[in-house]
């Protein structure tokens, strides 16, 4: 797996928040066990996988939810145009639409330098020249208003601290008429949870990088007082249940293993046990899946 390791020595030309920092640390931390345990060599995702009619495999449903961002953006006119992958990963999204879309640009960034460093040799190594990768936060691009056609965030807007600073960014960037597509988890509403759910889903949010995924209403409403409309709201939390489960079950050795070292050695912080903690999360995940309190969800708005 060695070619595989993320290398923070890639020089640093953004200044990140305290809560990005934990973001970055926890990606470059996380990404050896993806590679071991999502097919992420063969597919380069770091997202759910969607199963839809025809779709059977992992890989194929990996690769299918790259297909469904296509289709969303608006595929249907053929080409997307100039398009941003806001938080790309290690490039999976953004290789193969540049691949599917050979007239289209896409643009990923993410604030993990090793990230952009693996997408960068990922793109060459498929000789995808119509793609490029930036680190920037997605609170702050450099690059002008008006600038893209359509803009998505797979598995992403969920880091933003503050949602409207993603939102606001997404928006003056993208041309009027261009298209915000998010793919996440979301609370189903903002009713307060018992207390033991609500340390539960702490510990989940926390555990996964620090998200801090909003409710579907706190993120339409902040979408409709930016200015989008044409909203549409899909629920997609069964074409994902499959990947779900498997995140489950592969969670269960390090939620189990981690559970004896935290009764053997109390509560221990971001440490080498990080890892195992964040893998074995995906269990209480399943409780905060199962219960309602949240769902998985792809959210289309247009700018006006
Ligand atoms: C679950 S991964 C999804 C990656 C990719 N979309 C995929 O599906 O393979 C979340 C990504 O969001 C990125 N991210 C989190 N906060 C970000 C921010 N403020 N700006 C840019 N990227 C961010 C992380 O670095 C990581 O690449």
């Amino acid at each position: 797996m060695g070619n595989y390791l993320l290398n923070n020595g890639l020089d640093r030309n953004i200044e990140s928040s305290e809560d990005e920092k934990i973001v970055e640390e926890f990606y470059e931390n996380v990404w050896p066990e993806f590679v071991r345990w999502w097919c992420t060599e063969e597919t380069l995702g770091l997202h759910y996988a969607f199963y839809e009619d025809g779709i059977r495999t992992f890989k194929e449903a990996i690769l299918n939810m790259n297909d469904f961002v296509g289709r969303l953006l608006g595929s249907e006119e053929k080409e997307l145009g100039n398009i941003l992958d806001a938080g790309c990963g290690v490039g999976g999204t953004s290789i193969y639409l540049a691949n599917k879309y050979p007239n289209s640009t896409i643009t990923g960034i993410t604030i993990t330098p090793g990230q952009i460093k693996l997408a960068k040799k990922f793109a060459q190594e498929r000789n995808v020249n119509n793609v490029k990768f930036m680190l920037s936060s997605y609170a702050n691009i450099e690059l002008p208003d008006n600038y893209f056609d359509g803009v998505f965030g797979l598995e992403s807007a969920c880091y933003a601290k503050n949602i409207s600073d993603f939102i606001d960014e997404m928006y003056r960037l993208l041309k009027p008429k261009g298209r915000l597509v998010v793919i996440d988890g979301f609370r189903k509403d903002d009713i307060p949870l018992n207390p033991v759910m609500q340390k539960i889903y702490e510990g989940v949010c926390k555990n996964r990088g620090y998200a801090h995924p909003p409710s579907l209403n706190t993120y339409t409403s902040h979408l409709k007082e930016k200015g989008f409309t044409g909203i549409i709201i899909r629920d997609i939390s069964k074409n994902v249940s499959r990947s779900q489960l498997r995140s489950f079950l592969i969670g269960i050795p390090f939620f189990i293993s981690t559970s004896f070292k935290r009764l053997k050695f109390g509560k221990y912080k971001l440490t080498e046990d990080f890892v195992d903690y964040s893998f074995g999360t995906s269990v209480p995940a399943a409780i905060v899946g199962l219960s309602g309190v949240a769902g998985y969800y792809a959210i289309i708005a247009i700018k006006k």
